[in-house]
């Protein structure tokens, strides 16, 4: 019995696609467990980029099985665009990619819902994806969101999306002064997804619990990242799900008692997309970029990310609430030209040293980064494949990580490519 989770670490893009398509050769199954397309993981296999939003990273490894489960929100058009896309470059997924049959669907509603919030509201804009994540996840929690069994069935889909529109519509022309939503469109549009989808859909709990039993091993993906999670993130600059460990079991239907262990995926520095707090946030006044430095624009939107220096406070929380096992560490080729590297060991907020993570984003609003400096590498280590020949300044960087959050490191990751990893232990 193996399941692994796999989390992001910071507020996302840590380069989870990545690490989960590298595991994922040892594995039989990857299964996303929460979010939707508002992801974006990247993986680049022989200088090609995919860059995935739904479907599970593992799915470039012909033999991996790869199934999305009931926590997450599936927009059944990005769905088909997807895995029209990967027929297109090759890559079959018939017969390896299952979908819950009880996971919730994002319909066109949710997605205006979410870009007319964002416009309307311009005081409490989040930044978000506009993909309709957290309406549909509303509706999910509020008992009237359409799952994937429901494409199955034509007249219960019929009435719930009639009951449905009704109130959504009333919402967009009150609220939010928008047009308002043609019913018999969306009917005709979606009634048609049943037999597109129907070959992917399973009981996905049902599938992996016997996976177990025939001795299979299961990596769970998170998609977002810990300061994202919709309880322990920077609320409410945050997704909609649980990107935390915790999420996981519930997102697929397995049970806590089959984790193995968890793997937190965190990048040698911090990016952060949209909006709220951002401590070591670096900002336009240094004297290098490393936005450019680490091509950081987001996969998803394209949106430019913001940049900062490691924050171990973020880190040690992350350990906390996800219980990591170990870390791997992403893009520290990314920092090799620097003359000098930072890490946040604490906050300071009015006088006072804070090492634990606030939970008021009033407080960490006004928390300024202390930072312990090291000496650059000024070296290249994208092509170095042991943990031993890094630089020593390097070495010294990830070694005040490692105490710092008193965690080890179980992968170094030094370029976007499958093969520019250190494996440690
Ligand atoms: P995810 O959402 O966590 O899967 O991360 P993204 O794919 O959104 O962003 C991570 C970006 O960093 C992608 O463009 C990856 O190809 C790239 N990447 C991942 N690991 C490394 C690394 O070690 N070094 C460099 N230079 N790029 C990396
Ligand atoms: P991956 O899986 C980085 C951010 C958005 C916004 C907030 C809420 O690639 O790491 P949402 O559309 O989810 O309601 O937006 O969350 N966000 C991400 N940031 N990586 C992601 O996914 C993200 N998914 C959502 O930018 O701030
Ligand atoms: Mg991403």
């Amino acid at each position: 019995m193996s399941v692994k989770i796999i989390v992001g670490a910071q507020w996302g893009d840590e380069g989870k696609g990545k690490i989960v398509d590298l595991l994922s050769e040892q594995v039989d199954i990857v299964a996303r467990y929460q979010g939707g397309a508002n992801a974006g993981h990247t993986i680049v296999i022989d200088g090609e980029q995919y860059i995935l939003h739904l479907v599970p990273s593992g799915i470039l490894h012909e033999n991996t099985i790869c199934v999305i489960g009931n926590g997450v929100v599936i927009d059944p058009l990005a769905l088909l665009e997807e895995i029209e896309f990967l027929k297109s470059k090759g890559i079959s997924v018939d017969g390896r990619l299952w979908i819950s049959h009880r996971a919730h669907l994002i319909m066109p509603y949710h997605k205006l819902l979410d870009q007319a919030k964002e416009s309307k509201d311009a005081d409490r804009k989040i930044g978000t994806t506009g993909r309709g994540i957290g309406p549909a996840y509303v509706d999910k929690v509020n008992r009237m969101g359409i799952r994937i069994v429901d494409l199955l069935d034509r007249d219960t889909l019929e009435e719930k999306l009639r009951t449905n529109i009704k109130e959504k519509n009333e919402i967009l022309k009150k609220i939010y002064k928008e047009k308002e939503i043609d019913v018999d469109q969306i009917i005709n549009e979606y009634l048609d997804f049943d037999k597109k989808i129907d070959p992917y859909i399973k009981d996905v709990s049902t599938f992996l619990n016997e996976s177990l039993k025939d001795g299979k091993q299961i990596l769970l993906e998170g998609a977002q990242g810990t300061l994202l999670d919709i309880d322990f993130g920077t609320y409410p600059y945050v997704t909609s799900s649980n990107p935390t460990s915790g999420g996981a079991c519930a997102g697929v239907g397995i049970g806590p008692t089959k984790i193995e262990s968890v793997l937190g995926v965190i990048k040698a520095y911090t990016t952060r997309v949209g909006m709220g707090p951002f401590p070591t946030e670096i900002g336009d006044e240094e004297d290098f970029d490393l936005r450019d430095l680490g091509g950081e624009y987001g996969a998803t939107t394209g949106r430019p990310r913001r940049c900062g220096w490691f924050d171990a406070v973020i880190a040690k929380f992350a350990v906390q609430v996800n219980g990591l096992d170990s870390f791997a560490l992403t893009k520290l080729d990314v920092l090799d030209t620097l003359e000098e590297v930072k890490v946040c060991v604490a906050y300071k907020y009015k006088g006072k040293t804070i090492t634990t993570f606030p939970s008021e984003m009033r407080i960490l609003e006004n928390c300024e980064p202390v930072y312990e400096s090291f000496p650059g590498w000024q070296k290249p280590t994208s092509g170095i494949r042991s943990y031993q020949d890094l630089p020593a300044n390097a070495k010294a960087y990830l070694d005040a990580i490692k105490n710092l959050t008193q965690t080890d490191f179980s992968i170094i990751s030094v370029g976007s490519g499958r093969e520019q990893t250190i494996l440690i232990g």
